[in-house]
């Protein structure tokens, strides 16, 4: 695979921000023993590299409730060295889709000679696991894993952190095309493979978005990356004294981490979950506040953001999904950091207004932050999991 190095690089105290990469070749062919030219602008990513990078990678992809097909046009997609982790909050009653789900990944991993997990969100045994682990955060009042997309992508890391897995990446379920989502894999092990730091995330971003309704939906959505993106602008410039448009993933779903990241960082509960990534790095790292971690800051937090070649298509959920369960907690993880200045804060208020998602004189709900995953005993987490993963496991 060929990509294109980051036109530069932006810091923020022991945080890189890389500038948006483009892919430039999907395959790049064999390895060749003496390049023609050398040329700093562009990456080649040999296969075997990138096989690698896959085989240390765990691919979570969160579902609930979404077509069969495009569960298993998704599964299809994911590279075969990748472990795939299925984390489902389909229901169970009326009909059993999470049984159809897992008969499904069975029948994929049966053909396909690999291995995977499922797990269902609402099981008691891992939300016992998590109790026995002290780690509560996202548990409900029933003593189960609430619901939320959050929460599911948190249960999926600590399952990858029990198979001593090096890299998470998420995809989403309802994709249509597994070519994206093959592409998205490759990215991020991309990302990984050129990483100085163990500490990386990849950020993807869509070159663009077919239109397959005339509805506000993708018109909106448009809009809540760009308002997330301008605000999460806002808060930096405002910090570096600097204006920046650095930041044009702010609510990528489709992203990837270094485990040795992701167990360092805060989370919010639902859709926050991924502006609120961003923020927890910039609040840990930028040197603003206390930092984090040390050894992480030392190596330095590293965020690529790579932009694919494949469209990106998926279910459409209707309008006021976006405004109320996406554009309002992400931009209220920003409004309610501690390094959000005066300006950012009245700028996300007027978008908020101009959106009707808020009131005249009303603030953003606070988010429902999570805990670090390092915060969990491991041990023990994984010693009641590896008995019980085992009827997880579609691996027969
Ligand atoms: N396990 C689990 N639990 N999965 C969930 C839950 C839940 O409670 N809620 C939703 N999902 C699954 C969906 O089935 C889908 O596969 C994925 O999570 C994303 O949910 P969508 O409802 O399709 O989100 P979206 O398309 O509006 O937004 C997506 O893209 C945004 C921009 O990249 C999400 O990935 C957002 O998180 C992201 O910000
Ligand atoms: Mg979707």
């Amino acid at each position: 695979m060929r990509i294109g190095s980051p036109g530069y690089t932006e810091c923020l105290g022991s945080v890189r921000i890389n500038d948006v990469q483009q892919v430039l070749e999907l395959d790049s062919g064999r390895v060749k023993e003496l390049p023609l030219r050398e040329n700093i602008d562009v990456q080649k990513i040999e296969e075997e590299v990138i096989k690698d990078f896959e085989e240390r990678m765990a691919i979570i992809i969160p579902i609930k409730d979404e077509k069969l097909e495009l569960f298993e046009g998704v599964i299809s997609g994911v590279p075969h060295e990748c472990l795939i982790i299925v984390v489902s909050n389909s229901q169970r009653r009326r009909v059993d889709r999470f049984r159809t789900e897992k008969d499904a990944l069975k029948r994929f991993c049966h053909f396909t000679h690999r291995e995977a997990l499922i797990i269902h969100q609402k099981d008691p045994v891992l939300a016992r696991a998590l109790v026995d682990a002290g780690y509560t955060d996202i548990l409900g009042e029933d003593e189960l894993i609430r619901d939320g997309k959050a929460e599911g992508m948190i249960a999926a890391m600590l399952v990858a952190m029990a198979t001593k897995k090096d890299f998470v990446g998420f995809i989403d379920a309802d994709n249509y095309f597994p070519g994206a989502v093959w592409e998205y894999a490759r990215c991020y092990a991309i990302g990984f493979s050129t990483a100085k730091s163990p500490y990386s995330m990849v950020r993807v971003l869509w070159r663009y978005k077919p239109k397959i309704s005339t509805g506000m939906f993708f018109n909106r959505w448009g809009r809540v990356s760009e308002i997330t993106n301008k605000c999460m602008n806002s808060l930096i410039s405002n910090r570096t004294g600097l204006e920046t448009e650095i930041i044009k993933t702010g609510n990528a779903g489709e992203h990837a981490m270094s485990l040795k990241l992701a167990e360092i960082l805060t989370y919010a509960s639902g859709y926050a979950v991924e502006p609120q990534e961003l923020i927890s790095i910039f609040e840990g790292f930028s040197g603003v506040l206390p930092t984090a971690h040390r050894t992480a800051a030392k190596h330095g937090i590293e965020i690529f953001q790579t932009q694919t070649r494949n469209p990106h298509l998926h279910e459409e959920k209707g309008g006021r999904h976006l405004l109320v369960e996406m554009l309002l907690p992400g931009l209220a993880s920003i409004y309610h950091s501690p390094l959000c200045e005066k300006k950012t804060k009245q700028l996300i208020i007027d978008e908020l207004l101009q959106q009707d998602a808020v009131r005249p004189n009303e603030e953003p709900p606070k988010p429902c932050l999570i805990a670090p995953l390092r915060t969990i005993n491991l041990k023990r987490f994984t010693s009641v999991m590896t008995e019980y993963m085992k009827s997880y496991s579609v691996l027969e």
